[in-house]
Order: structure tokens, then sequence, then C-alpha cells
């Protein structure tokens, strides 16, 4: 299927299962612009069933544009009192105020002018003109964001992909009736593609969806940075009666490889024959994927079954150490645990 069809399954979808919200009227742009600027406004910081008394409240009392413009501040409060957030009000009232005397009464359809409008940024421009105006704006709240990853697959934390996120969003605006389908995208985030228990049967993006047989499904959106993984492991420095110490060069491919080191492992003993003593020191580094921990544990021995070879302490700064061996060796040699 064509990339096209996606708002058209969307909309068919609003059409039948879309929420009735007192604000809302199906089928294009509200013919009432003051209905959606208070409504965007009331709906910024909280959500929909917690609005709807306050909405028709608020509309009894300020049934247009000019009413509230005209309100004493205090009653604007008093109305918007439990809602929380009161610098919405304040803008709101600001907004009102506006309208009346600087753009004649008539609303500003284009995103400049809407923008110059107190408490209008970058989420309810998009959404006001969708809303109010039909204009392909793009709405990105939370509900877009959490479809948008889940469909796409996205698992990245939020913040760093949030490019990303607006133009596949943007791409897939419908551009003929941008009005329904915002409410759209935001209702299929809060009814179908919930945080918790998405109802994935009843989604008509289902067929496209890359996440939907995913067993970690409810952990996209990623939010937070991905913890790095955690390893323990331990490090051995060896010396023998000269005072030499053990080193190998890393052959493997991958991490570090051809840099020299002290023998370490994070997934067994080595040397168990030895006796390794632990000093109990560590040190940490973090690699890209993981964060390891090395225990620094002490051998002395003349002959060491590995491969590698023991070189003086004057001689090591020949050799190429990872910022991780150097860690080890210069906090064993700052707490005098080596035979020098
Ligand atoms: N959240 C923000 N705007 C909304 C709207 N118009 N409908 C439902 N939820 C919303």
């Amino acid at each position: 299927m064509i990339q096209t069809d996606l708002p058209k399954l969307l909309l068919e979808w609003y059409d039948k299962h879309g929420r009735e919200l007192p604000w809302r009227i199906k089928g294009g742009a509200h013919p009432n612009a003051y209905v959606i600027l208070v409504s965007e406004f009331m709906l910024q910081q909280t959500g929909v069933k917690t609005v709807i008394p306050y909405f028709h409240r608020f509309m009894e009392r300020f049934p247009t544009v000019k009413d509230l413009a005209e309100a004493p501040e205090e009653e604007v409060y008093l109305y918007w009192q439990g809602l929380g957030y009161y610098s919405r009000a304040r803008s709101l009232h600001a907004t009102a105020k506006m309208i009346v005397n600087e753009f004649g009464g008539k609303f500003p359809q284009d995103k400049e002018n809407v923008l110059k409008l107190k408490g209008i940024g970058e989420y309810t421009v998009a959404s006001f003109l969708a809303l109010a105006f039909n204009q392909p704006e793009t709405v990105i709240d939370g509900n877009v964001i959490r479809v948008i990853c889940r469909m796409y697959g996205l698992t990245e934390p939020v913040p760093e992909i949030m490019d990303t996120i607006r133009e596949k969003a943007r791409k897939l605006t419908d551009k003929h009736n941008p009005a329904d389908y915002a409410s759209a995208i935001m209702d299929l985030g809060a009814m179908v593609c919930t945080p918790k228990k998405p109802q994935c049967l009843l989604c008509p993006w289902r067929e496209h969806c890359r996440s939907k047989d995913n067993p970690e499904l409810e952990s996209i959106p990623i939010r937070t940075k991905l913890p790095k993984k955690y390893r323990e492991g331990k490090v051995y420095l060896i010396q023998n009666d000269k005072g030499e110490i053990f080193i190998r060069k890393r052959n493997e491919k991958g991490l570090l490889s051809g840099l020299y080191e002290f023998p370490w492992s994070d997934e067994r003993e080595l040397f168990a024959e030895y006796k390794p003593q632990n000093t109990e020191l560590e040190v940490s580094h973090v690699f890209t994927h993981f964060k390891l921990t090395l225990k620094i544990h002490k051998v002395k021995s003349n002959v060491v079954d590995f491969d590698g070879q023991f070189a003086a302490l004057s001689s090591l700064e020949k050799y190429a150490f990872s910022t991780l061996m150097k860690k080890v060796y210069e906090k064993a040699y700052r707490n005098k645990i080596l035979d020098i």
C-alpha cells in the first residue's frame, strides 16, 4: 500500500470512532475560531475529561472573544480556578484583548501573526491553524509522538530524534483535511495507541505499524536516555621477581583491538592457581554501550600461562594502552600496590 493511503485510513476510522467533544465539529475546520482558542488553551496541560466542564462554564460566561476581552481579569481567573497553570488564563485574556484591539476582532490566520498572540507557541499555533482554519499544520503532542515512534519503529530516545519524528508526522498529515486529521491522530493516541495496553486490533494503521508485534511495544517511545549496561570484571597486575609486569596485545577485532592491556575478564576468573590478591581498588570506564568496572587484582608469578609478555615498568610508555588500562596502572601506582 502506498503511503498516501495512511491518512485516509485514519480519517475513516475517525469518522466512525473519533470522540465527540464540545469544542469539536467533525468534517473540517470549526466555524468558530474562538472555540478552538479557548479549548486549546485549556488542553495545553490538562486532560480532556477535566477540561470539559470548565470549557462549558467558560463559554457560557464569555461566549465571544469580545466578552472575554472586556471581562475583568479577576473574573477570568475565577472561571479558571481549579484548572491550574493560571498563567494560561492570563495569556488567554491578553490574547483576547489583542485580537479585539489589534486585529479588529478578527482572528489572524497566518503563523507569523498567530505566534504574536500571548501563550501561543509552536504546539498551539499548529493545532489552532489546523483546527480553526483547516491549514495543513502538523500537531506534535505526546500522543502524536507515541503514535509516530511506534508506527515507524523509532526506538532511540525521543529528544535525540525529534527532527525525524516531526518529519514523519509532517509527511503523514492529510493535506485535504488537516483539521480532522489533527483531531484524528490525537484521538488515535488517546484511545487506541495508548501508553499501556494499546488496542492494536482496533488500529486503522495496524497493517503498517512496525511495532505491532514488538513485545516491548509499551516502552515505546523511549523517553530517557537508555541506561548504559553495567559490566563488572577483574583486571590482573602480574609481576615477576624482576618487577616486570605482564601485558598482552589485544588481537581480536572489535573493542580496543591492537592496544595493549593487562589481562582482564568480566566473564570468568583468571589465574586462580596463582591466588590473586584483591587490592580493593577499582576503575570504571564508560564505553559506547556499557560501563565497565574492573577490580584490580595483584598476582606474583614468574610464569604466566597466557599469551603475552613481561615488560619493565619503565618501558610501559612505549606501548599503546587504552584509557581504561592507563587508569588501572595509574590507580595501582598511586596506591603503591606495584612492586617497584
Ligand atoms: N489535546 C490538545 N488539543 C486537543 C483536542 N483538540 N482534542 C483532544 N485532545 C487535545
